[in-house]
């Protein structure tokens, strides 16, 4: 796995050249934030070695790499969940050869469940923390040194001084942002009421299938990551709203033009 690490790292080098400040990740539905970079090189999944390949609607498959703001970042349109069926391994692989290529900084995104019941549909939530409920965890088995420590800290998993740039971003542009903490399940079902009730017992203000490995992956790397969700639809032990792939889209694309505007002020902002 390493080897193959190194050798996508080496490939994408190879062609930006550079250094990007950040790397970002776009979710389900949020991929017109790919439309805001000044695009330099576009590389398609399927053109990178050892590249896993997307399979859900709604979700892309390219690497972007391009000036945000005056800054150099790598965009991800179209990730990898582990419901697709791939391997924690795979689902992390990006995050790994993000760092590989000096990557200090990563910035991902998502559409989520409402938990608490102060949210409202296409609201954004900042994470401040989550809860990892996958079935597998990213970093089981041999501990690759090169990498981080086998036990890993996750005292601080969000970046204080990233929540504060995009927090004032927010407020600047009078832009309602919660701060939250995700619980990651692996899906692909929605949750039924009952689920809700636990999630919301154990402390969650929403639900989703990705991101936490990314995270965890990162952090193991000692990268500074931030993430900012779109409730898409919203649940709770006596809510039973249906909910289906298409309206989690169409709220994610309700919110875009605000998770633009966060993103984007965080990553002029930051540092
Ligand atoms: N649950 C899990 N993942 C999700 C949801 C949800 O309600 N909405 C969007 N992604």
């Amino acid at each position: 796995m390493l080897e193959k690490i190194k050798q996508t790292a080496d490939f994408i080098h190879n062609i930006i050249k550079e250094t990007p400040d950040f790397a970002i990740v776009l979710g389900s539905g949020l991929g017109k934030l790919q439309d805001e970079v000044e695009a330099i090189h576009v590389l398609d999944y399927p053109e990178i070695p050892n590249f896993p390949q997307t399979t859900v609607a709604g979700h892309g498959g390219k690497l972007i790499y391009g000036l945000l703001e005056g800054k150099k970042v790598l965009m991800m349109s179209g990730r990898f969940h582990y419901y697709e069926g791939h391997s924690m391994e795979t689902v992390t692989f990006p995050i790994r050869v993000f760092h590989l290529l000096g990557i200090k900084n990563l910035i991902l995104s998502n559409a989520c469940g409402g938990i608490n019941p102060a949210y409202r549909i296409a609201d954004l939530v900042i994470l401040k923390d989550h809860i990892n409920m996958m079935p597998e965890h990213p970093l089981r088995g041999k501990n690759i040194e090169s990498f981080g420590p086998r036990f890993v800290d996750m005292s601080e998993p969000y970046n204080k001084k990233m929540i504060e740039t995009a927090e004032k971003a927010a407020a600047d542009h009078h832009i309602k942002v919660h701060q939250g903490v995700y619980v990651a399940l692996q899906g692909p079902t929605f949750e039924t009421p009952a689920e809700y009730g636990m999630l919301k017992a154990i402390g969650g203000d929403m639900v989703g299938m990705s991101t936490v490995p990314e995270v965890i992956v990162a952090r193991h790397m000692s990268m500074d990551v931030f993430c900012i969700s779109v409730v898409t639809d919203l649940g709770g032990p006596d809510i039973a709203f249906s909910v289906s792939h298409e309206e989690v889209l169409n709220a994610a694309n309700k919110a875009m033009p605000n998770v633009i505007t966060v993103v984007k002020s965080l990553v002029r902002n930051y540092q």
